[in-house]
């Protein structure tokens, strides 16, 4: 099937599903993704969206936060765009019928979490991003300019190297033309021709073996870009939540937010003793990568798999009230947060690094757009500041939008695209060479790639890596495509560029701590 749309979005949560109502109004819009609507990192969203609205709160304080979190990583100018403009897309949240729990007073109730100097994250309960997802869909489904194409699979962006011109990383003008989608049904590959494309294909948790990241987050949209030779920046950031639930059998990693930190739960090892104090002033709201190495540390000393979270002081009507949903899923195995303490661990939660993009979040490929977490705008640095990625999602999918609707009117499909070449492929009946190769790897990158680096731990990842990916590559030449190789090829490629980037910074900074470079080199 040959399909020509004004704009193709691959990806529907918050950054995709915004970005398609935005534009629909210019033209045809196609939105691929390659599980349900709902299957998304957005749906999973617990603390809610950090931005500025009242006294004593302002846009410096906010934007100050963001850089220290960042640790000195950070564009100062899309840090400083960000946050100014999330007053207007928090405005048009509301209008569009997301409901943000409020105090009896009429006032947004605001909640704090690590690195924040003040309360600022706009929250329904801890079911943000299910409140947000929903009424996003609702807003889809409705809209008549917009096709859904549910459970196919982007395999790769369409540009010249498919009319057999040769790309490379220098190439100066390499477009995007579209996408090939699988049907995982019928086993045919489709052509979607688009005149500009967004690629909003969320993070890549589950290249680790404990993540909160659902299923789906598996770098498709950072390794379609590397593949066709566009810029990927920052992956070496990768950033472990401090507390998800310690459940091993569960999969993904059921989160703790850390709003319930700033609600008061204080972290304790398991010999019932308070240890942030050791590692920060901050204690428990210092910023995630320091309280996510303190855990780690801690676990070490005293040999332990998890460490605690005690509410039990807190007010328990307000603490069922506010975090329903965490109370009902820790009573589900057995523990009542208003009396028990909650076992927590370190999960891999989000994807600092990915797709550069400009202020308009176009990347380094012409008419190819990329917005939330599978980008990296500059926004987060070596440190994501707690709920900004949301806010972050936002603002770049509003800006995308308003240069992808400027631009669409000067572009003609490219009808020389061929259609994709599935000659000479045999179905692979073999699922365990997969699901193994993919143990392996997160296995591999959890050991050696995690919260603390070294030289040798690195190059052991590295030298590991490189068998599955000859391996995987031997496989995905000659197979019938489903999306289960094309996803642990993507990810293969993502734990390289991990890898790579981690291997390539010589000093610790912000999520990347190395034995071998303990210190940050001071920026001249
Ligand atoms: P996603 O919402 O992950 O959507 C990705 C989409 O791309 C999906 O539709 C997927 O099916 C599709 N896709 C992927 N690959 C392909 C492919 N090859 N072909 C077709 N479709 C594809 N952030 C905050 O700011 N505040 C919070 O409180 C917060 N809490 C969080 C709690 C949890 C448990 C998690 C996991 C994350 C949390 N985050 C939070 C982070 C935030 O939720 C995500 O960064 C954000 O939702 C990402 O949105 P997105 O639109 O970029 O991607
Ligand atoms: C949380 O609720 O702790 C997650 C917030 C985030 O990842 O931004």
């Amino acid at each position: 099937m040959r399909k020509y749309v004004d704009f193709l979005v691959i990806g529907s949560g918050i950054a995709g599903l915004t970005y398609a109502l935005k534009v629909a109004k210019h033209g045809k819009v196609c939105i691929v993704t390659k599980a349900k609507l709902y299957d998304t990192a957005t749906s999973y969203a617990q603390g809610g969206i950090a931005a500025v609205t009242y006294n004593p709160d302002s846009y410096e304080k906010h934007i100050q936060d963001t850089l220290i979190a960042g640790d000195g990583l950070c564009d100062e100018h899309i840090v400083r765009i960000t946050i100014k403009e999330s007053t207007e897309r928090i405005r048009e949240l509301i209008h569009w019928g997301i409901k943000f729990d409020k105090t009896k007073s009429g006032k947004f109730d605001l909640a704090k979490e690590g690195g924040h100097s003040e309360y600022r994250v706009l929250h329904h309960k801890d079911s943000t991003g299910r409140e947000i997802e929903n009424t996003l869909v609702e807003h889809v489904r409705k809209h008549p300019k917009i096709e859904v194409i549910e459970d196919n699979f982007a395999i790769d962006i369409i540009t010249e190297h498919h009319l057999g011109i040769e790309v490379n990383r220098r190439t100066p003008h390499i477009t995007c033309y579209g996408a090939y989608l699988l049907n995982p049904r019928t086993h045919l590959v489709d052509t979607i021709l688009s005149k500009t494309t967004l690629i909003a294909t969320g993070g890549a948790g589950q290249v680790y073996s404990t993540t909160t990241n659902p299923p789906i987050s598996t770098g498709d949209g950072i390794a379609m870009v590397y593949r066709a030779k566009g810029t990927i920046e920052n992956m070496e950031f990768m950033q472990f939540h401090p507390t998800a639930l310690y459940n091993p059998q569960e999969k993904p990693s059921f989160l703790i937010t850390e709003a319930l930190r700033g609600f008061g739960g204080i972290l304790k090892n398991s010999e019932g003793k308070e240890f942030m104090q050791k590692y920060d002033p901050r204690l428990a709201l210092a910023p995630r990568d320091i309280v996510a190495r303190a855990i780690d540390n801690e676990l070490k000393i005293l040999g332990d798999d998890y460490v605690y979270l005690d509410c039990r002081h807190l007010p328990k009507n307000e603490l069922i009230n506010n975090f329903p949903t965490i109370y009902a899923k820790c009573l589900s195995i057995g523990i009542d947060i208003t009396r028990d303490m909650i076992p927590v661990v370190p999960a891999a939660h989000y994807t600092c690094g990915g797709i550069k993009v400009d202020e308009y979040g176009r990347s380094s490929i012409h008419h190819l757009y990329a917005s939330g977490e599978c980008s990296c705008t500059g926004l987060h640095g070596a440190n994501r500041l707690a709920s900004n990625s949301l806010l972050e999602s936002l603002v770049f999918s509003h800006r995308a939008s308003e240069d992808a609707i400027q631009t669409s009117k000067n572009i003609e499909f490219n009808d020389l695209i061929p259609d994709w070449n599935a000659e000479g492929m045999v179905y692979n009946e073999e699922m365990i060479l997969i699901t193994q190769s993919l143990r392996e790897l997160q296995s591999i990158m959890s050991a050696y790639v995690g919260i603390v680096r070294s030289n040798l731990r690195l190059k052991r990842a590295f030298d590991r890596l490189e068998i599955l990916y000859q391996e995987t590559e031997a496989l995905y030449n000659k197979s019938i495509l489903t999306p289960r190789i094309c996803e642990l090829r993507n990810l293969i490629n993502v734990g390289y560029l991990i890898i790579k980037a981690a291997t390539n910074r010589k000093e610790s900074r912000g999520l990347h701590y190395s034995l071998d470079f303990p210190r940050t080199i001071e920026k001249r």
